[in-house]
């Protein structure tokens, strides 16, 4: 039938040999133990839709912890496996990994009494699931490699471009599936289903994500904002209502949407630049999204999501101090437009790399976003080449001068007063010479 058809074909077309034959010695050490083995989810969903997925996730009907081991023994691997979900991580030498479920439940009634086992089917694992597209599986196993299994429509789901719940329930059960299937909509360009959109506006409308820990709604807003073209998404979990979880004030008024949107061209530009440095891109957008909170909004949105300590020190507890810097910038331009480049290093030094992109793309002149890219681009990377010990060597005293100097030096690089080595020696002598440089930097200023 249509709906257990071999996609065996598939298989081994669209993938990398290496995967293809990764899938037969699955399903060859199931043939051995007689466990029946599947690929799903994810895997399965992009390999019918043509996008890239080595992402292999397993099913076992069984003992998956056992397979996972014996897999592992077979192929040099390490397992890690976590008894309580009967799921283990097969990892490859290289450090590929596999993760491996078991439709089989163990329920512990007492301790020290052997556990209930419950050898539940694939059908009853599958229905667990979020929506019908990640429902497929593929057999592994020798005789019907590349069987697919749809047990709940999966198949026209994916033609028809729909995200779909198995279940009316499915949303109260775990209300974190309101993020996934609006992301899922979004990557793939597909639509959420109408009835399944009323559920999430019921599941809206009844709080069920008050229930979700910070944590947790966290990651989901951070595997939203981590996606290619997020803007579409945030635009979907405005529309549903999504945004007062995080914080009640959290709205996409139009001018925060210009902010995101913004965003969006800020951070492609960044991407251009090849750069070394890893932005996270997430929390551009989220600064972006908190556009109009004022401080105290900011931090309680914060705690709501519990954003972990070292990412709230590192990005978000300037965010006052960097929004009265930029609104500072814009003063000075209407001033006199000139600005030399010291100035603008004064301006963003010290700031984390996310905000400012976040600043370039809340400014509302074109110049600051041209300032942070010659600061991003080039002025960070300005140094003197003369250090402490240089300046030592030149018969400087130590002492509070050497700031004083050093910073000036830094100064004179940056506005390219000196332009070579010899020159900032130059410099330097006639520092040291004068007093404390506060005259000569009277004078060059
Ligand atoms: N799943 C679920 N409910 C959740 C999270 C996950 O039912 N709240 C199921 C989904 O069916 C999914 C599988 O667990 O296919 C694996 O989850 P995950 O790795 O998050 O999903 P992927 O589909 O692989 O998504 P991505 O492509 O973003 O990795």
């Amino acid at each position: 039938s249509p709906k257990n058809r071999s996609i065996a074909g598939l298989l081994g077309k669209r993938l990398p040999v290496a995967a293809g034959k990764l899938l037969h010695d699955l399903g060859t050490v199931g043939d051995e133990l007689g466990l029946a083995v599947y690929a799903i989810g994810g895997f399965v969903r992009d390999l019918l839709l043509g996008v890239a997925n080595l992402d292999i996730d397993v099913t076992v009907e069984g003992d998956g912890i056992f397979f996972a081991e014996q897999f592992a023994a077979r192929h040099g691997c390490r397992v890690r496996s976590h008894r309580t979900f009967s799921t283990a991580v097969v990892i490859f030498p290289d450090g590929a990994k596999i993760d491996v479920a078991s439709t089989r439940l163990e329920y512990y009634e007492s301790p020290g009494v052997l556990p209930t086992v419950e050898r539940s089917s694939l059908r009853h694992d599958l229905y667990r699931r979020d929506f019908t597209i990640n429902t497929l599986a593929v057999c592994l196993n020798g005789p019907s490699f590349g069987r697919l299994t749809d047990y709940f429509g999966g198949q026209q789901d994916l033609q028809e471009r729909l995200v779909r719940v198995l279940h009316n329930l499915s949303f109260v059960e775990d209300p974190t599936r309101v993020f996934r299937a609006i992301r899922f909509e979004q990557r793939l360009g597909f639509h959420i289903a109408p009835h399944t959109e009323n559920l999430i506006r019921s599941a809206v409308r009844m709080n069920v994500l008050n229930k979700v820990g910070g944590l947790r709604l966290l990651n989901e807003l951070i595997q939203i904002l981590r996606e290619n073209e997020p803007v579409g998404a945030i635009v979907r979990m405005a529309g549903f209502g999504l945004l007062p979880f995080v914080h009640p004030a959290l709205k996409l008024l139009p001018e925060i949407r210009r902010v995101v949107e913004e965003t969006g061209r800020v951070l492609a530009w960044f991407r251009l630049l090849y750069l070394p440095d890893a932005c996270e891109q997430w929390q551009v957008y989220f600064l972006a999204l908190g556009d109009r909170l004022t401080t105290d909004e900011f931090h309680d949105a914060c705690r709501r999501l519990a954003v972990p300590g070292r990412i709230s020190t590192k990005v978000f507890s300037h965010r006052r101090q960097a929004l009265g810097t930029l609104d500072a910038i814009q003063r000075r331009l209407r001033r006199n437009p000139e600005v030399r480049n010291s100035e603008i290093y004064d301006w963003f030094h010290g700031l984390p790399l996310e905000m400012l992109l976040y600043l370039a793309a809340r400014a509302n002149r074109e110049e600051v976003r041209r300032f942070v890219s010659q600061y991003v681009s080039r002025l960070r990377q300005v140094r003197c080449s003369l250090d402490g010990d240089g300046l030592a060597a030149l018969g400087l005293a130590p002492g509070p001068r050497f700031r004083t100097i050093m910073d000036r030096l830094l100064v004179a690089r940056l506005d390219g007063e000196v332009v070579n080595d010899e020159q900032e020696r130059a410099l330097a002598l006639l520092l040291i010479a004068s007093d404390g440089g506060a005259s000569v930097a009277k004078m060059h200023h």
